[in-house]
């Protein structure tokens, strides 16, 4: 069960800050709806790591006085921001002005002492606070408000939606209530954070970074959260250090290949999690993956967190999809909208298998854009050709050279409104020649498939494996059928709009909501398949997303 999050926030002055912070979260990091200039992915990145190095959190009883609580921790150094949410209990993440205030709070923090348990002596960010005398604090009570922070609830979004000018209103409406908020990005980099003072009692320089939805801008609220364990330096055997005569101990213990190393690695990492990680739950070590991870919940953030090394390549797909985001507001409001689509659908799952991810969904509305007349979003070949010498990147030998600088890219001179997009992305993909083209986003143009999966989206850095060789043929039928009932749904939407007080479904909702896509059921139960064939379908999917079939590598 994944907890929900509620941001509480208090009237007054506070609660100004966090009406502001709460204002300011509808941009998030890629700026695209101000005219600021945009901020590189790596400044970002850089920035909120450092944000997240002078924050701690807090688990705090749930009758607290918040005035008393930020007056105690300020004798540790002044406070530049902080917020409260719900969990499995009460939480407030504290971020100082100073890294040092930490270093001094932690110094006043006692370990507990517990009748049963040895505490082991780590000394973490994550504090709990224990009040004396509770009871005293009852009188200050009303001081803290709760405020949701979770995604809208079905019957909220069907009202939403309702009551949109339209549907390009809708899209922006649906990517608001979804998007990340500013204050689950910083809880995000915190848990990474954490996670790497862990790892560093063990590789002392790792960096423990978030990559995947969580920082290409196209996370939804209670999406999981990538981690990716950068060794650095260490990791790296053949560093220039060549000459003298001492060689150190762990380069000589040398494992068969680089797969080994990383199992090894994520292994104790894993075991450290388990036994020490405050707040770690429920620790898997999935280390027979094509790309090995441990997959953990980080039970006081509540996010279920995905950790691997050795993953530079998906840290560069982060950074494309991010300046992709950043490039055209239409983007991000598109790619959010078909992946609730595709959710409402049942075409994605949080269960590996058979079915398209995310990721893959996400690639098709850039290839879509690309296609357009005139394009919307540059090919990535283009992004390559707009490289500087500092952006030069590779790999593994694969070349993941392309623009970082955002302000180097020309915006695209179309114009269409996102309700055109969404249907003609619908009658695209609708009919699209899935069994002899490929998505290559970077020539931006369909290439002859080069091998027989049902659906092939080209690795956009290591070009000759595919994104979605996981999906099969039926998973395939049920998102053309889909997007071919929807492009009709779509165009019949003109005729028949309702006006906004009558309260009933229309456009987006009627695409979104599980129980009102009764035309889309309906033309299912029509066609619907001989039990024989779904029971196949069925056992074909299980057969795919059996480990030893594991092509649904999920990026990790
Ligand atoms: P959600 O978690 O579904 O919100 O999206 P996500 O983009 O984070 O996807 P996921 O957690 O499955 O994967 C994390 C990241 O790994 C992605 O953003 C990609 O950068 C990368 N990734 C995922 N699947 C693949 C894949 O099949 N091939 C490659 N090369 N990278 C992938
Ligand atoms: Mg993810």
């Amino acid at each position: 069960l994944r907890p929900t999050h509620r941001l509480l926030s208090c009237p007054g002055p506070v609660a100004a800050d966090l009406k502001r912070e709460e204002q300011s979260s509808r941009n998030v990091e890629t700026g695209s709806e101000d005219k600021i200039p945009k901020k590189k992915f790596s400044e970002v990145q850089k920035e909120r790591r450092e944000q997240a190095q002078r924050t701690v959190l807090i688990h705090c009883p749930s009758k607290i006085s918040e005035k008393k609580f930020l007056k105690y921790l300020s004798q540790h150094g002044p406070i530049s921001n902080h917020f409260f949410y719900e969990s499995f209990g009460l939480y407030a993440v504290v971020e100082f002005c100073q890294k040092e205030s930490i270093t001094s709070l932690q110094n006043v923090t006692r370990t507990p002492s517990m009748d049963t348990e040895a505490a082991i002596p780590f000394k973490s960010r994550f504090f709990n606070v224990k009040m004396k005398n509770p009871s005293n604090q009852t009188s200050e009570q009303p001081c803290i408000r709760c405020s949701n922070h979770t995604p809208p609830s079905s019957k909220k979004l069907s009202e939403l939606l309702c009551y949109a000018e339209s549907i390009d209103d809708q899209l922006n409406t649906l990517l608001k209530e979804f998007q990340l908020t500013e204050e689950d990005i910083k809880l995000r980099y915190l848990t990474c954070s954490l996670i790497e003072d862990l790892a560093a009692a063990y590789f002392q320089d790792c960096t423990v970074r978030p990559f995947g939805s969580s920082v290409n801008s196209f996370g939804k609220l209670g999406c999981d959260l990538d981690m990716f364990l950068d060794l650095g330096e260490i990791g790296k055997f053949n560093t220039n250090k060549t000459s003298g005569n001492f060689l150190m101990e762990f380069q000589v213990k040398n494992v068969s290949s680089e797969r080994i190393a990383t199992q090894k690695i994520l292994s104790v990492i894993g075991e450290c999690l388990d036994h020490f990680g405050p707040g770690c739950v429920g620790v898997q070590k999935i280390l027979n993956a094509r790309c090995p991870l441990v997959r953990f919940s980080h039970q006081a953030s509540g996010f279920q967190c995905d950790l691997t090394t050795n993953n530079g390549i998906a840290l560069k797909s982060s950074e494309l999809l991010y300046i992709y985001g950043a490039l055209d507001s239409r983007v991000r409001a598109l790619v959010f909208c078909i992946r609730c689509w595709a959710r409402a659908h049942s075409l994605t799952s949080s269960i590996p298998g058979s079915w398209i991810t995310n990721f893959s969904l996400t690639m098709m509305v850039i290839f879509f854009l690309q296609r357009r007349s005139p394009p919307i979003l540059p090919t990535l070949d283009y992004l390559k050709t707009l490289a500087g010498a500092e952006d030069k990147c590779i790999i593994e030998g694969h070349n993941c050279t392309f623009v970082s600088d955002l302000n180097r890219i020309k915006p695209s001179g179309n114009t269409e409104t996102l309700e055109s997009l969404l249907k003609e992305f619908f009658e695209y993909f609708g009919n699209f020649a899935f069994n002899k083209n490929s998505i290559n986003i970077r020539q931006g143009r369909e290439q002859n498939k080069p091998e027989s999966s049902p659906l092939h989206i080209q690795n956009p850095f290591e070009t000759s494996l595919n994104i979605s060789k996981n999906v099969n043929q039926s998973q395939l039928q049920k998102f053309v059928d889909l997007a071919r009932e929807s492009a009709w749904i779509l165009s019949q939407e003109d005729k028949d709009r309702p006006s906004p007080s009558s309260n009933r479904p229309w456009g987006l909702a009627t695409l979104l909501l599980p129980s009102v896509v009764n035309s889309v059921s309906l033309a299912k139960k029509k066609r619907k398949k001989p039990a024989s064939e779904r029971i196949k379908n069925l056992l074909e999917s299980i057969k795919s997303s059996s480990p030893e079939n594991d092509t649904n590598t999920n990026g990790k």
